[in-house]
C-alpha cells in the first residue's frame, strides 16, 4: 500500500508501465549498454520466481561471480556501476526480448528465461502490489485480476512478456525454466542449469544447494539477515522481505472464481494460440 499516487509511482517506456525506480533517462541508455560475453542473464516477468532461480546460480558459481542490481533499476549511473564490475557478472531483469540491450544479443550471453503458471503469478503479483509501496494500490483481487488480463501492471502483459521470449526458445544462449518443474524436481533443474552454464558440480553439491534453496530456508536467511535484506534481484523492490510469501503451486485456487478462471482460459488460449505452452 502506497501514500503515492499513481502518477508518482508510474510512468510509461515504450508502452510499458515501469516503476519511477527505474528512471527514463536509463531505459532510454540501455540500448547502449555494453554487454561482456560471459555476462548471463536472469530474466524473468515479475513474481516467476527470479530470487529462487538468483539464488541457485550464485550458489552454482559461489564465491566468483557478482549479482548485480537489475539492469533496469535505478538512473544512469546503476549503468556505470555494473561498467565497473571487474568479476563476472550475473544481471536479473524483468525486460521482454525486444527491449533487451542489443549488446547481449550480438554477444550471444547466456540466458535464463524463468516462467510460472500465469494464474499463480497474477496471485502473487496481487499480494505483492498490495505489500510493495512502490507499487499503486489495488483495492481487490476483482480489480487487480482486470488489470493483469489488460496488461496493465507493472512490465505490461504476462502473454506479450512471455512470447517476446518464447520466439527466442531454440537459441543455443537461451535456457527456459519454469517454476513449476522447479518445486516438481528442483535437483534435476540444477544439474540442468550447471550443465547449460558449463559447470562441474558434483551430486552431493546440488543436494546441499538444493537444500540451501527451499522457500523455508531463504525465507529464515532474509528474516535473520544471514543475507542483505535491502538487497533483490527486482527492480520493483529492494526489500527482500516482500518476496517469500507462500512459494507453492496452485494458490490461484484461492482466489480465482470460477468464473474468472473461464475468462482467463479464453484469454490465454487466444492470445497463446501460436505458443507451445
Ligand atoms: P508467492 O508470492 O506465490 O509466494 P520473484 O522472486 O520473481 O519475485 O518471485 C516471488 C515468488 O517466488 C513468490 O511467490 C515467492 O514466495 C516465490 N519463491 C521465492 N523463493 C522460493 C523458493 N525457494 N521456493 C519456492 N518459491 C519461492
Amino acid at each position: 500500500m502506497s501514500n503515492l499516487s499513481e502518477a508518482e509511482l508510474i510512468h510509461m517506456f515504450k508502452g510499458i508501465p515501469f516503476t519511477t525506480r527505474s528512471s527514463l533517462e536509463l531505459l532510454k541508455s540501455l540500448d547502449t549498454f555494453d554487454a561482456r560475453e560471459d555476462d548471463v542473464l536472469l530474466v524473468s516477468y515479475p513474481k516467476s520466481g527470479t530470487h529462487w532461480l538468483a539464488g541457485v546460480i550464485t550458489k552454482l558459481y559461489d564465491p566468483q561471480v557478482t549479482l548485480t542490481s537489475p539492469i533496469e533499476f535505478g538512473d544512469k549511473s546503476n549503468l556505470e556501476e555494473l561498467n565497473k564490475l571487474s568479476s563476472k557478472r550475473i544481471i536479473p531483469t524483468h525486460l521482454n526480448y525486444n527491449m533487451l540491450p542489443p549488446n547481449f544479443k550480438n554477444k550471444k550471453c547466456k540466458m535464463i528465461y524463468i516462467s510460472r503458471n500465469p494464474k499463480d503469478t497474477a496471485v502473487s503479483m496481487y499480494h505483492y502490489y498490495r505489500d510493495n509501496p512502490n507499487l499503486p494500490t489495488v483495492d481487490t483481487w476483482t480489480a487487480f485480476f482486470d488489470l493483469f488480463l489488460k496488461g496493465d501492471v507493472v512490465c505490461g502483459s504476462w502473454f506479450d512478456h512471455f512470447l517476446s521470449w518464447e520466439e527466442h526458445e531454440n537459441d543455443k544462449n537461451i535456457l527456459f525454466l519454469f517454476y513449476e518443474d522447479m518445486k516438481k524436481d528442483l535437483p534435476k533443474i540444477v544439474k540442468e542449469i550447471s550443465l547449460f552454464l558449463g559447470l562441474h558440480v558434483s551430486d552431493d553439491d546440488i543436494q546441499d544447494i538444493c537444500k540451501k534453496s527451499s522457500f523455508s530456508e531463504m525465507k529464515n536467511d532474509t528474516e535473520k539477515e544471514n543475507c542483505d535484506s535491502s538487497h533483490t534481484v527486482c527492480s520493483l523492490t529492494s526489500n527482500r522481505r516482500l518476496i517469500f510469501r507462500k512459494g507453492a503451486v496452485g494458490d490461484w485456487k484461492n482466489h480465482f472464481t470460477p468464473k474468472q478462471n473461464q475468462r482467463f482460459e479464453e484469454i490465454f488460449n487466444e492470445k497463446m494460440k501460436l505458443s507451445k505452452m
